[in-house]
């Protein structure tokens, strides 16, 4: 095999323009594993001829073997938008968007993949995907029927992020360990101290500073299972059976326990709004009032994590004690959290010499979502210097200074609102974290 890919070597270089050849031995080379070889030779192709789908599908390959799923994200989707995805790059391209915590892309493709072929089964994707959530039990065509419903009123997953995965939010953290993790591992000193247990979390905060990220690696943290409820999509489908459908979910998340029942847009449940006539919603706020509590069915093992960015427009009976008697605001990241957030982001991407203490300095009022736009520019414009040059070029402070020119923060707009509230409807002192982060003296 060496001999045979030393003579397709010197082939090579009597005629390197034999883009067939050079391909030919870029296959070898993946063949055999030699992968930094091999991701030579299709970058190499890349650089003579932009767009090459063979060399994009080779160089995708080596990618996911050499574990770099951010590169070959990108690549996949490349690859995706020129229709050209095999079937085998739609499984790893899933894999991928697993790793990299991209649940709601992965399940789509996932999706189409069983359109295509219903009796592909992955059962590594399947344990992340499960729609049924009970292992023995999950009945793949379940599974199908239970993804394929348009706009699905809940989804499960059972996330590996773990706390350590989120930047920053030490005071989060500590909070939703003492209020609901370790009530959940050490019932019994729970009651001994005579306090109850149960009820939720509160989060509002401006978009993309984490809300739904820690509700989901809390999920992991445990190991249990992650119920993630868009109460906007319910009420948009459910007009009518809406108590019943709410019920539904609540029960699903009490057959698998333990686990986290994140319930998002809490807002959406508001006595005032006016696409839905007053009493309709009356009754959908008791049913779920009732839930939370657990009237009929008790609600343990079943952690309750709640977001909204329109906190002023949430229901106050929903704050009642054993409800979401805490309510956190999760602030854009301080200058240490930037700097966690930066790490954590970099972390299985290929950089040098960066100085994550200095990038944060540079971005204050950052969410976490958009320091992660910052790198993924960042990210995109090493990516084409590697095509180009044909070996990997790793991202420096200057790309990263660049793309902060690009990306702007977007926590502002958010405050401008949350300001006034602030300001002007903070009787109970609820927001007084607002004012406290803007710097407001009252
Ligand atoms: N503390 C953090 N550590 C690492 N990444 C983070 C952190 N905060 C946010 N991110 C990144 O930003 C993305 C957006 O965060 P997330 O979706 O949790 O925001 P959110 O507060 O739920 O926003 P929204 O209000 O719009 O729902 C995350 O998927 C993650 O990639
Ligand atoms: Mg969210």
């Amino acid at each position: 095999m060496n001999e045979m890919i030393e003579q397709l070597k010197e082939a090579l270089q009597i005629s390197p323009n034999n883009l067939p050849l050079r391909l030919h031995l870029a296959d070898v080379l993946l063949k055999e594993n030699e992968l930094s070889e091999a991701s030579e030779q299709f970058s190499e192709i890349l650089r003579r001829q932009n767009g090459n789908i063979k060399a994009l599908t080779g160089l995708s390959e080596v990618y996911f073997r050499q574990q770099k799923y951010s590169a070959a994200i990108i690549l996949f989707e490349q690859l995706q938008h020129d229709g050209a995805l095999t079937f085998d790059a739609k499984i790893k391209f899933i894999r991928c968007l697993l790793k990299e915590h991209s649940v709601g892309q992965a399940k789509e493709l996932y999706m189409q993949v069983l359109r295509e072929q219903p009796n592909f089964r992955d059962t590594d994707i399947d344990a992340v995907l499960r729609a049924t959530g009970n292992e023995a039990g999950a009945d793949p065509d379940m599974l199908l029927e239970e993804l394929s419903q348009p706009g699905n009123k809940y989804f499960m997953e059972k996330p590996s992020m773990k706390f350590a995965d989120v930047g920053g939010m030490k005071q989060l953290k500590n909070e939703i360990s003492l209020k609901i993790i370790q009530p959940l591992k050490n019932p019994a000193m729970y009651k001994a101290f005579g306090k109850k247990i149960g009820g939720g979390i509160l989060m509002y905060g401006p978009p993309g500073c984490g809300k739904t990220f820690i509700a989901k690696a809390t999920a992991g943290e445990i190991d249990a299972k992650f119920i993630s409820l868009g109460l906007h999509d319910i009420l948009d489908m459910w007009v009518g059976s809406s108590e019943k459908n709410l019920h539904e979910v609540f029960q699903a998340a009490r057959k698998n326990t333990p686990c986290v029942l994140f319930i998002d847009e809490v807002d959406a449940l508001g006595a005032s709004r006016s696409d839905m006539r007053q009493s309709a919603m009356r009754q959908i706020i008791n049913q779920f009032l009732a839930e939370l509590d657990g009237v009929k069915d008790t609600n343990e093992g079943v952690l309750i994590l709640a977001a909204t960015n329109a906190p002023w427009s949430v229901d106050s009976a929903f704050r009642r004690p054993g409800r979401f008697d805490r309510v956190i605001f999760v602030a854009p990241p301080d200058e240490e959290g930037r700097k966690d957030i930066l790490l954590s982001v970099l972390k299985d991407k290929p950089a040098e010499n960066i100085d994550a203490g200095q990038i944060a300095k540079l971005t204050q009022g950052y969410s976490g979502a958009d320091l992660k736009a910052i790198i993924d520019i960042a990210t995109e414009f090493k990516l084409e210097e590697s095509l180009n040059k044909g070996v990997l070029q790793p991202i420096t402070q200057k790309d990263i200074t660049k793309a902060i020119k690009e990306h702007r923060a977007t926590t502002g707009e958010w405050f401008a609102t949350a300001r006034n509230y602030a300001l002007y409807a903070n009787e109970t002192g609820l927001y007084n974290e607002i004012l406290q982060y803007l710097n407001i003296k009252k």
